[in-house]
């Protein structure tokens, strides 16, 4: 078999791009490591909008410029973890847009600190603050952040493309696995996850199109949230899903980032469980199912 190093490729051969909608692409990076989430570029008459960097070691800047828009790039985070925002450094001069927890975790992490997943990030940025009801407005294109509390990270943002009705909603829900994390104090349940969907299907949900998640596809219909919801509700009612709660995108990755004690622990873990249903699949602690166990 030939080895290709893909830092060798041109451009255009180092990333593929797939049309969600006009002007709305899906960007997919050839990295070595199969997890590096996908970028979105929402394309406006005066402004593209790059959704959620990731960590990819390609040169994703450069190949936006050259093969997807000649347009000004602005940023926005879904949210603070790693593998979405360490390669933000290429955009440096860009505005960078990402709620005010996001901030704070990232820059604990840019003055010394890690994370059990990287080194302190490149880049000395300066974001600029959003929180729900803010709009980002690309020209004849707005992208307005909507209400929702994060379940996988609390420093996550709902980005809402009016003109199209797709949603960004980095990892809170995706096809692969949703994770409920939750350190200490943490508010993260499947209670709280079904009332958090609930409500955006009720405010929102005439508005959503489709949901364009980094991971594991997209974009998704809208729909999918209805699936969700049927899915928080069979946990809520004592179905318990799957004591495996690995997947070739998590844990059972051969690339993952994580360490190999962290991986052990965590299919080992006796209170961890995977419910799927009608493609819907949620990683969750037994300990985090209702509210009352987490107040
Ligand atoms: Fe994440």
């Amino acid at each position: 078999m030939i080895h290709i190093d893909i830092n060798t490729l041109p451009i255009n051969k180092q990333f593929r791009r797939q049309l969600i909608k006009p002007d709305t692409w899906l960007i997919i990076p050839f990295d070595q490591d199969m997890a590096v989430p996908h970028p979105h570029v929402i394309i406006g008459e005066e402004k593209a909008l790059v959704m959620d960097t990731t960590y990819t070691t390609l040169p994703l800047r450069k190949y936006i410029e050259e093969c997807v828009t000649d347009k000004p790039l602005v940023v926005a985070c879904s949210h603070s973890h790693f593998d979405h925002t360490d390669a933000n450094w290429q955009f440096n001069d860009c505005p960078i847009y990402m709620s005010q927890s996001a901030w704070e975790e990232i820059s604990a992490r840019r003055k010394g600190g890690t994370t059990p997943f990287g080194a302190p990030p490149k880049g000395d940025y300066i974001p600029i603050i959003l929180k729900p009801g803010d709009v980002i407005d690309l020209g004849n294109r707005e992208i307005e952040v909507i209400p929702y509390t994060g379940i996988h990270s609390n420093t996550s943002l709902f980005y809402l493309d009016k003109k199209y009705g797709v949603l960004f909603t980095g990892d809170e829900i995706e096809c692969g696995q949703m994770l409920v994390g939750g350190r200490p104090g943490s508010p993260s349940c499947i209670e709280l996850l079904r009332d958090n969907l609930v409500t955006l299907i009720r405010d929102w949900g005439d508005q959503i199109d489709c949901i364009c998640p980094p991971h594991n596809g997209s974009p998704i219909h809208g729909s999918f949230l209805g699936l969700l919801v049927e899915n928080c509700e069979r946990i809520l009612s004592g179905i318990q899903g799957d004591p495996d709660v690995g997947s070739m995108t998590y844990l059972y990755n051969p690339a993952e980032a994580r360490s190999e004690e962290m991986i052990k622990r965590a299919l080992a873990d006796p209170k961890s469980f995977r419910s799927e249903w009608k493609g819907t699949s949620i990683v969750y602690n037994i300990d985090r199912v209702f509210k009352s166990q987490v107040q």
